[in-house]
């Protein structure tokens, strides 16, 4: 079969699509012929060796996280699938910008017959961290008001939506050229954060969910309502701290939170955000298409950190 392949961490663009074995089925696997994989900055960061060294894959390797296709073949072990489905799956951190992927059927959801095959593979990762950053760590509920930073990218399309469809009164903030379509998705305020900053507006929001992320906790913490909550993608030393400087606060008053999201593939999120996307309640935004022999160019200009929506490519 033919791959995205990466000799040695480094640019992007130095990907190379050549013939490599196919996967087989290993214990409760299925293999899944690719019909499109959606590219995530993830993607980008392993190509670049700037992603927890532990986590790195070693080279040669095949990046990709999420697919979209039809299954080939499966371990006897699995039920409930069968060749011939088509389905959305998580291949973890590598594997899908290839023909075939061998995924755990843990990590498969079959494709609602309304999506295509470029929306279906946009779902799982960024759909994923948009919910369990404002369900699980969150909590949004109905009536709050939400703030996303970042909302015309891969999470903040899904984030927007994710808001409405829990209740939450949703600001989005985005370059101009996105305000359309973030009101398409149900956006109810607009900012350009070319011209606003919104750390200095004169309102509060119940969440701030920087995307980006490039606000700080104590930045927002200027607009978090009495026990807001600030929830950023990108955990360290310091939202460590801010979380921290903000329990030892909390004896004298302080309510607001500082938190963090970190993806877990899980199903039963899988299974809902498609649920939702299969009664037309969840739309993916699917930014730009590119083929497969222009994959590592695609993910090349996802490094530049202005996608809309999500970034997909073709493979069959
Ligand atoms: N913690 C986790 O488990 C986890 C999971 C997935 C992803 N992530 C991380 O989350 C981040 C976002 O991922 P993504 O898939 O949404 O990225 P993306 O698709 O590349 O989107 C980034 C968005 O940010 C916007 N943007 C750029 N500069 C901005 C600014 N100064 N203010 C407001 N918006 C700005 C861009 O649009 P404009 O054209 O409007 O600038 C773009 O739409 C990445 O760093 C990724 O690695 C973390």
């Amino acid at each position: 079969m033919r791959a995205l392949c990466y000799e040695r961490h480094g640019d992007p663009r130095d990907g190379v699509v050549k013939n490599v074995f196919d996967p087989r089925p290993g214990p409760g696997q299925l293999v899944v012929r690719v019909v499109a994989a959606a590219l995530n900055p993830a993607d980008w960061k392993i190509v670049e060796g700037k992603f927890p060294f532990l986590l790195l894959p070693k080279t040669p390797f095949v990046p990709g996280c999420e697919a979209a296709g039809i299954v080939e073949a499966m371990d006897a072990r699995v039920s409930g699938f069968r060749a011939g489905d088509e389905v959305i799956v998580s291949t973890g951190l590598r594997g899908a910008l290839a023909e075939k992927v061998a995924v755990s059927a843990l990590q498969v959801a079959r494709k609602p017959a309304n999506l295509s095959f470029e929306e279906a593979a946009a779902i799982p990762a960024a759909g994923q961290t948009a919910l369990q950053a404002l369900c699980d760590v969150a909590g949004v509920k109905a009536g709050q008001r939400l703030l996303v930073n970042g909302a015309g990218g891969g999470i903040g399309t899904f984030a927007v939506q994710v808001g409405k469809l829990l209740g939450a009164h949703v600001t989005a903030v985005a370059s101009a050229g996105k305000h359309e379509i973030l009101s398409g998705l149900g956006a109810d305020a607009l900012l350009d954060y070319r011209k606003d900053d919104f750390t200095r507006a004169r309102q509060e929001w119940d969440v701030v969910f920087d995307v980006v992320p490039n606000r700080s906790f104590g930045e927002c913490s200027r607009v978090l309502s009495r026990e807001g909550v600030y929830v950023t993608t990108l955990p360290g030393a310091g939202p460590l701290f801010a979380s921290l400087g903000a329990s030892f606060r909390a004896p004298f008053g302080f309510r607001k939170r500082c938190r963090w999201v970190i993806l877990k593939p899980r199903g039963a999120d899988l299974d809902r955000l498609v649920g939702w996307a299969g009664e037309g309640r969840l739309k993916p935004v699917v930014g730009k298409v590119a083929p497969l022999d222009q994959a590592a160019w695609a993910l090349s200009d996802l490094s530049a950190g202005h996608a809309t929506g999500k970034t997909v490519v073709r493979v069959a």
